[in-house]
Formats: C-alpha cells, sequence, structure tokens
C-alpha cells in the first residue's frame, strides 16, 4: 500500500465531527479519533467514519496491566477500527498481550501501534530505538515517531514495520505549536508509511482542498 495520509479529527463533538467528515470523506481514507473526541462521542464517532467509508485509527495510547490492555484491545478490534496504540513504556507483556488480542481477529485484525516516548518529553533516540525494537519483539505492527526518526527506524526495523508519524507541516501552512516539523514530501521520502495532518487541513478555508494538496505533495505532484 503507497503511504497513506491520516487527518486527525481534532474537534470536540459527534456534530463537528460529521461536518468535518462531510467535508472530507470524499478525499480522505483515514481519520484519527483521539482522546478528546472519543471521550466526548464515544463508540459513535467511530461509526459515523466508517458509514461513510473511511477507516480509523483509534489514538488512545492504552497503557494498564496486560490483561486491561488485552480487554481494551478487544473492544477496539470489535469496533471495526484499522488502527489503534499503546504504550510502549507498559511493557514487553502489556503489548504482546494487545498484539494477541488483536489477531484474534483473524484477516481484519487492526494494525497496534506503539507510542515510543512522548514529544512533550524528552527522549534521547537511544531510548526510541530501543521501545520500537521492544514493540517489533512483541508482534507489534509499528511506532507512531517523528519523520525526523523515520530513516533510522526504517534501517533497523526492517520495511514492514509501520513508522506513523505526526508534526507534518506543508510549507504553505501555520506552523503553530509543532516545533520540528517537517513536510508531507519530506515525510515520505524519509519514508513514513502513515503520515497524521491535523491543523493544516482542519484549520483551512477548504478543507477537502487542503487535503488534495498534501496527497499531491505525498504522491509526487
Ligand atoms: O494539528 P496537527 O497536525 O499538529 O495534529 C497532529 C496530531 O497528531 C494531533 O492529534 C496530535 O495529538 C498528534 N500527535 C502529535 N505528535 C506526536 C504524537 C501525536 O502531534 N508526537
Amino acid at each position: 500500500m503507497p503511504n497513506q495520509l491520516i487527518v486527525a479529527l481534532d474537534v470536540p463533538n459527534l456534530d463537528q465531527a460529521r461536518r468535518t467528515l462531510d467535508q472530507l470523506a470524499d478525499t480522505v481514507r483515514w481519520f484519527k479519533v483521539g482522546l478528546q473526541l472519543f471521550t466526548a462521542a464515544g463508540p459513535a464517532v467511530v461509526r459515523a467514519v466508517r458509514a461513510r467509508g473511511a477507516r480509523v485509527f483509534l489514538d488512545l495510547k492504552f497503557h494498564d496491566i496486560p490483561n486491561t490492555v488485552a480487554g481494551a484491545a478487544q473492544s477496539a478490534a470489535a469496533l471495526g477500527v484499522e488502527m489503534f496504540n499503546v504504550h510502549a513504556s507498559g511493557g514487553e507483556a502489556m503489548m504482546r498481550a494487545a498484539a494477541e488480542a488483536a489477531a484474534r481477529m483473524g484477516a481484519d485484525r487492526p494494525l497496534v501501534i506503539a507510542v515510543t516516548i512522548l514529544t512533550s518529553q524528552t527522549a534521547s533516540e537511544a531510548d526510541v530505538l530501543s521501545l520500537a525494537r521492544a514493540a517489533k519483539t512483541s508482534g507489534l505492527d509499528g511506532v507512531v515517531c517523528s519523520a525526523r526518526e523515520a530513516v533510522t527506524l526504517r534501517r533497523e526495523l526492517g520495511a514492514d514495520f509501520k513508522l506513523v508519524c505526526p508534526g507534518i507541516r506543508p510549507a504553505w501552512s501555520e506552523t503553530g505549536d509543532q516545533k520540528r516539523i517537517i513536510t508531507p514530501r519530506e515525510a515520505v521520502q524519509a519514508g513514513a508509511d502513515y503520515l497524521v495532518v491535523g491543523r493544516p487541513i482542519l484549520a483551512s478555508p477548504s478543507p477537502a482542498a487542503a487535503a488534495r494538496r498534501v496527497l499531491d505533495e505525498m504522491h509526487g505532484g
């Protein structure tokens, strides 16, 4: 599969999520549902995305004892999301429990992605790499990472390990609070499989046009 755009559905409620989906669902195939929207709207928002034929990355960053995370993973898989994530710092037993719960869905199983170290915390590349290695050993499919880390992670973890990269800013957009930004084209060249983009698309006067512009840049236009 070529690299994919995931639009972060960072809106506060189901009505706004529906309006955004109305604008974008013809253009964008993946949406990220995070803590704010899921806490407000719950599984209904996942169903709203799926009803428009798009895929869901459920970004709830599970982190608990293995048994509890296995249960959450099973619930996520049963909702029909195509990707969810867990904190690698929860440990290998926890990550393995999440991967096994997802695998029980068979061929339609969701991808299970690790968060290594939050970008709000300071981390060395060695720490990120060691957590990413633990994720791979535990049977996870990939990690969330900065596109700046993608070249190293790709080299160390192989071609099949999925790299999900936020912090993307097209040259024409506002940078906002993202500090170490990279353009869509640069992220693809660095080896990102999935580009997570929020405000450059959501805050644009024409979200669909902004999304098309990002996709063009990703795919060499
Ligand atoms: O609006 P923006 O493009 O910055 O949105 C990026 C999305 O990716 C947000 O939902 C943010 O929470 C998420 N994210 C991030 N940096 C990380 C991990 C996740 O920006 N390291």
